[in-house]
């Protein structure tokens, strides 16, 4: 019984410390896209971008959101890079830290991008 209650008090403040470690990474990501002001073309929300033809990033998938900003890190020089010139020198300033924490971020907003179907 002993045994059982450590084991369930181990597994409870290991749930405890995983959701206090992703909402911190999804505030050092709101952080960061604040710093490097990344509304200003995505929108307020990350859904009503300034232009038609920039991408929605609200709830986007986390993985989608790395992979694409880190190609636009790698740019056109490397093998399953992204050329553009606006989001590539934006994205070579962020940091591998600071990709993962944007893109936790931008996945938990509110989103009316279609998820599932
Ligand atoms: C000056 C305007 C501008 C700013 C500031 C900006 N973006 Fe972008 N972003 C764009 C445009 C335009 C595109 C589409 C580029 C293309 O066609 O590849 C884009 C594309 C993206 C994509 C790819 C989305 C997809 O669906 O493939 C991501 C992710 C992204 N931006 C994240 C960010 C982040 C994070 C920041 C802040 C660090 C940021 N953007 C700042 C204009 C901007």
């Amino acid at each position: 019984m002993k045994k059982i209650i450590a084991l369930a008090v181990v597994s409870l403040s290991a749930v405890v410390s995983f959701n206090a470690s992703a909402e911190s990474q999804i505030d050092a990501g709101k952080a960061a896209a604040t710093k490097y002001n990344c509304a200003s073309c995505h929108g307020a929300d990350f859904q009503t971008p300034i232009d038609p033809g920039y991408p929605k990033l609200a709830g986007q998938h986390k993985d989608y959101l790395k992979h694409a900003l880190v190609a636009y890190k790698r740019g056109n020089e490397a093998s399953n890079g992204r050329s553009n010139a606006i989001m590539g020198p934006l994205a070579k300033q962020l940091s591998g830290k600071e990709i993962e924490n944007i893109a936790a971020y931008l996945h938990s907003l509110p989103t009316t991008l279609v998820l599932r179907k």
